[in-house]
């Protein structure tokens, strides 16, 4: 009886954590993005070449507009629990995957999908308006790259035959050594951010729409992929067409 007390009492505060609400709110659609094309080429192991730096456009765009926010906003009562630059920061390393692959000038030759942009502008757009809601999309990426995204990290590795850390600066948080007691330690300070009623619905609602924001990258992304490969095909039966007529 009494354990079950105790039990319950648990149950509640952890009901009443942000950490675990936020959790239990984006359940569906963490299902929903892990159920996406690009997702589903990196559970299968095989995501191509052009999948990958299409990916690092848009994580460009993303993480640039996610950490100025956040380092506008890094003394918000809401924020600064949560604002871990030197562990997390991902805009460095991402620049460096770019330059890896697309050499020095990257910045003239990157391509970003439109749903990108309205990510990065509803990013720019809380940022000013409500930095609170920038907890919701911090633990959105952040949370999802040392969880999942580790192991995206293992497979772009091999299905990429990528050595020697080359191109994968994304994955790697030198900063963390261990992901699980770092996500421990960010859930434990969003749990300790003060919220009025309306904020943490807000912030709640906030995530979801993170997650659907990834899921339209991920969607609009895809769509790119298909185009540039359907050409690059196109353009193989032309160049074996034309050779077999040589030869002929
Ligand atoms: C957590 C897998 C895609 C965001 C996790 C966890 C796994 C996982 C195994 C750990 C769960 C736990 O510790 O309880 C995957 C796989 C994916 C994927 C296999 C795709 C192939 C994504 C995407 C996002 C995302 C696209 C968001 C953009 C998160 C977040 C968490 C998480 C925020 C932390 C949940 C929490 O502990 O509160 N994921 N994930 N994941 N993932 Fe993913």
């Amino acid at each position: 009886m009494e354990t079950d007390k105790k039990m319950q009492t648990q149950v509640e505060l952890t009901d009443s954590d942000l950490s675990e609400q936020i959790k239990a709110v984006t359940k569906d659609s963490h299902v929903r993005a892990e159920n996406t094309e690009l997702m589903l080429a990196y559970q299968r192991g095989n995501v191509s070449l052009t999948q990958y730096k299409l990916l690092l456009c848009s994580l460009y765009e993303i993480y640039q507009a996610l950490e100025e926010a956040l380092d506008n906003n890094s003394n918000h009562p809401s924020v600064a629990p949560i604002y871990f630059p030197l562990e997390l920061a991902r805009l460095e390393s991402v620049e460096r995957d770019l330059e890896h692959f697309y050499g020095q000038d990257w910045r003239e030759k990157i391509v970003v999908p439109a749903a990108t942009k309205i990510y990065a502008h509803r990013l720019r757009q809380i940022g000013k308006d409500n930095p609170e809601y920038l907890v919701a999309h911090a633990y959105t990426r952040y949370l999802g790259d040392l969880s999942g995204g580790q192991v995206l990290g293992r497979i772009t590795q091999k299905s990429l035959g990528l050595k020697g850390g080359e191109g994968l600066s994304f994955f790697s948080f030198p900063g963390v050594s261990s992901p699980n007691l770092f996500k421990q330690l960010y859930r434990s300070r969003m749990n300790s951010i003060e919220l009025e009623e309306e904020e943490r619905k807000g912030m709640l609602e906030e995530a979801v729409r993170a997650f659907e924001l990834n899921i339209q990258v991920f969607d609009d992304l895809q769509k790119m992929v298909s185009v540039t490969e359907r050409e690059s095909e196109l353009m193989h039966t032309t160049t074996r067409n034309r050779c077999t007529r040589h030869t002929s």
